[in-house]
């Protein structure tokens, strides 16, 4: 117990009131910069004038979407299929089921709540950051492993991946806060893929850290890319208060005009 208390209050993020411990929390869904909507808007845009083109293809568009769909590993929500229709925008996240704080043994990470409602409403294809040697259950073992490997800056390997990412213009980046940080896996995915000219959309699942400054983080560690604010929730929120959250993040995608 001691060291769960002490990770949720490391150094990293003691600037940061813990209020959030049994409580709902509303996300931080800030209002959205006219510089971001107008960033969403032309990448939707693009993706209004592709799809028109792709309606005029023959045969040749049915063997491209069966790539589409095999190029996500990973399922979208509720199994849906990527769209078949040159689909622009991907919602690529991190995320761990097991024993966590402040939730205690859950199926379904926090992360990956929010991932899918993103997903849901702006129809977009979906992967799952996993690793290949997954965290371990227990969340102290996992905070050990995370600890270590943010310490080492590692960058471990990540299962499957989005083969024909070229294809997207938006991508959603959700992740948990670990030890301050992003998980270093999500570094690996970063490291995989070249983002120039893409709009990133950062979201974040904490428990109590906020974005802990990853928003920023992400704009460094990929200077070609379009980096927009993200919107941080609670974790416990996600988790389970389901009406709250799908408020929020449908409030979020409006403001960005989707
Ligand atoms: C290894 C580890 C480290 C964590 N570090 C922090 C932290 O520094 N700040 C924080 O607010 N929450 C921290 N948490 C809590 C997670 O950010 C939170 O539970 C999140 O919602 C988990 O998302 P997931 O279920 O999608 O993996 C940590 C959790 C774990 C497992």
């Amino acid at each position: 117990m001691k060291h769960k208390i002490a990770v949720i209050t490391s150094a990293l993020f003691m600037a940061i009131t813990m209020t959030a411990c049994g409580a709902s929390e509303p996300a931080s869904a800030s209002s959205v910069a006219d510089s971001d909507k107008a960033a969403v808007q032309e990448k939707l845009n693009k993706q209004d004038s592709n799809t028109e083109t792709t309606d005029e293809k023959t045969e040749d568009t049915s063997a491209e979407s069966e790539v589409v769909s095999e190029a996500v590993t990973d399922a979208a929500p509720s199994e849906n299929e990527p769209a078949s229709d040159g689909n622009n925008i991907l919602v690529a996240y991190f995320s761990r089921a097991d024993e966590n704080y402040n939730v205690g043994t859950i199926e379904k990470g926090n992360t990956q709540i929010v991932a899918e409602y993103i997903a849901n409403e702006v129809g977009a294809d979906s992967f799952h950051i996993e690793t290949v040697t997954p965290y371990p259950a227990d969340y102290d073992d996992c905070c050990d492993v995370a600890k270590q490997e943010l310490a080492d800056k590692a960058r471990p390997e990540i299962q499957g991946g989005v083969e024909n990412m070229e294809q997207y213009d938006i991508v959603f980046l959700g992740y948990p806060i670990w030890w301050g940080d992003m998980p270093m896996a999500v570094y690996t995915f970063m490291d995989s893929y070249d983002f120039s000219d893409k709009v990133v959309i950062p979201f974040n699942t904490h428990e109590g850290s906020g974005e802990s400054g990853t928003y920023s983080a992400i704009a460094s560690y990929m200077p070609n890319a379009q980096v927009l604010d993200g919107m941080a929730i609670q974790g416990k929120t996600a988790q389970e208060f389901s009406s709250d959250t799908q408020q929020s993040v449908r409030d979020w995608l409006d403001g960005l005009g989707f």
